[in-house]
């Protein structure tokens, strides 16, 4: 389920590459990020060396995919792509490791979901630049050492903590994306009206800003789920009663919060006195799955306060309950 979303969700953007940023300067926030690695790249180049391998970690949708681009644009490198989940054999990633030419990018992306013993095989490779392969059958096998290029590995994923830590140990650089805010969100929706040419009033986009998640890839889709309600009306602008009109179309409220999230709040309120309760019994509840509500639903209900995690299980607030206008009872925990 959560493959289906993703997939599609990539689908469209792969079909609107245009509004992806491609060089540091068009990619909007994380300043530290990119102050970073400027930085890095520079050095690297000064050097004549490949940029140290870099891991990127951070929610679906806060600009992985697209700074792993940038990053091989601003080298002046090629980006090869891998996918960790579609990495089954050995085989599977000898052989792109076997396309690298010198200064590639390889792009793993959710590298958390590569299998243990495939991982094995990136150790001297991101390392010492050579790959280790058994050849030959049952009791007559002998490994061989082939000498790679010079390449930087970037890997990306929604868990840092599921990396097992030779692996993490083994990238130089780490960065980790977090949430965009109210102006960052506005300034890439403006960015995405002007590249798909649509205008877009001030208070509409601020209004869209704030009801994003705090996540440039939401920031987009609503964007253009609420042009074609202006294209229907016949707006050539984007103003804020057809964003507010849209938004209640699409079941977003006033804080960002979409049916799920309120699904997933309700659940915890009226079937477990707002908690605490464990991840596993309200995923079964709502029926969604475990890892897209802690990777996708969580961590922005987390950050803003709407729930708390606790030994216990998760637990709602008093701000969530006064946002969905439910009465809150006081509870003995916390
Ligand atoms: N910093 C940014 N500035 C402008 N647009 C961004 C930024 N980060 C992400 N985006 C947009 O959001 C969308 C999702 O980003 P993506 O890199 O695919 O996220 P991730 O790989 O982390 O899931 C992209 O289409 C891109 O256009
Ligand atoms: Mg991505």
């Amino acid at each position: 389920m959560e493959e289906d979303i993703l997939d599609s969700e990539q689908k469209e953007e792969d079909k609107d590459n245009s509004i992806r940023p491609q060089a540091l300067d068009e990619y909007i926030g994380q300043s530290e990020v990119k102050e970073n690695i400027k930085v890095f790249i520079e050095a690297a180049k000064m050097r004549n060396e490949p940029l140290d391998h870099v891991l990127l970690y951070g929610p679906p949708g806060l600009g992985k995919t697209t700074l792993a681009n940038i990053i091989a644009n601003e080298l002046g490198s090629n980006l090869k792509t891998a996918s960790g989940p579609a990495i089954e054999k050995s085989g599977d990633l000898a052989a792109v490791l076997s396309t690298l030419e010198p200064g590639d990018v390889l792009f793993i992306d959710e590298i958390h979901r590569m299998p243990r013993f495939i991982e094995e095989i990136l150790y001297p490779a991101m390392e010492d630049f050579t790959l280790d392969i058994v050849v030959g059958s049952d009791n007559n096998t002998r490994s061989i050492k082939i000498d790679l290029p010079p390449f930087t590995l970037v890997g990306a994923t929604t868990r840092a903590g599921d990396l097992t830590s030779p692996l993490r140990d083994r990238f130089g650089i780490t960065c980790k994306l977090k949430y965009y805010d109210e102006d960052e969100l506005r300034m890439i929706i403006e960015r995405t009206s002007r590249v798909l040419n649509m205008p877009i009033a001030h208070e509409a986009a601020v209004s869209l800003a704030r009801r994003s998640r705090g996540t440039p890839r939401i920031a987009n889709r609503l964007f253009k789920r609420v042009r074609d309600f202006a294209l229907v009306e016949g707006l050539d602008e984007i103003n804020e009663e057809i964003t507010n009109k849209a938004l209640g179309r699409l079941k977003v409220d006033k804080a960002g919060l979409d049916e799920t999230d309120h699904q997933f709040l309700k659940a915890i309120i009226e079937k477990f006195n707002g908690g605490p309760v464990g991840i596993e019994t309200i995923a079964s509840s709502i029926g969604e799955e475990i890892s897209t509500i802690e990777d996708v639903y969580e961590p922005y209900l987390l950050q803003n306060g709407f729930i708390k995690r606790t030994a216990r299980g998760r637990v709602v607030t008093k701000k969530a309950y006064e946002h969905l206008e439910i009465e809150f009872q006081d509870r003995l925990f916390f």
